[in-house]
């Protein structure tokens, strides 16, 4: 059976890592995978529950009342816990606070594996998240770990919010996406750095098209048949 095309995308919040993936999707004609929304999944959950999101063993007592199905829709992924089809109610800034706190707990991580590893072996799909490239998918075809400067970050992320219609303050903004980074990046486990064979790409300045496109050329030298 041929191999599907995987293009992994790790970085840190506000990199432009999921408008870029959905914009390869597009052009390439890949399936896009949103994995933070699994762990923010696993957050709102936690939260619903009433458990702190520093409550470890509470944490880990929830995994086994969760049930999380991944859909793919409209070239892109959907998220079901225990039946219910997950919105917009992952995006707030409380539940990236929880997103990041469970995703510290190693039970999480394995909790969360099989459902991204399946999905990228039937489907040629573009993953984002911050592990693809070290952990989930090794062998991907092109791993490429976008960053971009503290401010340019808070901005898109502060756009992409107000847009949702939040009330949210940039400087909140930056704080809280700073805190959250540093989480992501100086955990234990499957910590939010580059691959060994990852391409570093920093964004900063660059305009959506121009991050796609450099993207684009970086996937083409990599895999010379899309
Ligand atoms: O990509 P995102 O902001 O939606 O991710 C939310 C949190 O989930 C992020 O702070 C860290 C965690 N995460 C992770 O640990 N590994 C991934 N592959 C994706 C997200």
């Amino acid at each position: 059976m041929k191999r599907h095309i995987n293009i992994a995308i790790d970085g840190p919040s506000g990199s432009g890592k999921s408008t870029l993936a959905k914009n390869l999707a597009k052009r390439f004609g890949l399936v896009y995978i949103d994995t933070g929304a699994l762990y923010r999944t696993v957050g709102l959950y936690v939260r619903k529950q009433g458990v702190s999101s520093d409550d470890r063993e509470g944490i880990i007592r929830c995994l086994e009342k969760i049930d999380i199905k991944m859909t793919l829709e409209n070239g892109g992924n959907a998220v079901y816990l225990n039946g219910t089809k997950i919105g917009d109610e992952i995006r707030t800034p409380v539940a990236s606070v929880y997103a990041s706190d469970v995703s510290k707990i190693p039970e999480v991580r394995a909790f969360l594996l099989d459902i991204q590893r399946e999905t990228a072996r039937n489907n040629d799909c573009v993953m984002d998240g911050r592990d693809i490239g070290t952990v989930i998918l090794p062998d991907a075809d092109v791993k490429i770990f976008l960053h971009a400067s503290d401010d340019d970050r808070a901005e898109r992320r502060y756009g992409e919010l107000t847009q949702k219609g939040q009330d949210v303050k940039l400087e909140d903004i930056k704080n809280d996406m700073t805190k959250r980074d540093a989480n992501d990046r100086n955990r234990d486990i499957a910590p939010a750095v580059p691959a060994s064979d990852a391409i570093v790409f920093d964004n900063s300045g660059f305009a959506e098209e121009q991050t796609l496109e450099k993207a684009a050329e970086i996937i083409r030298k990599t895999i010379q048949t899309v």
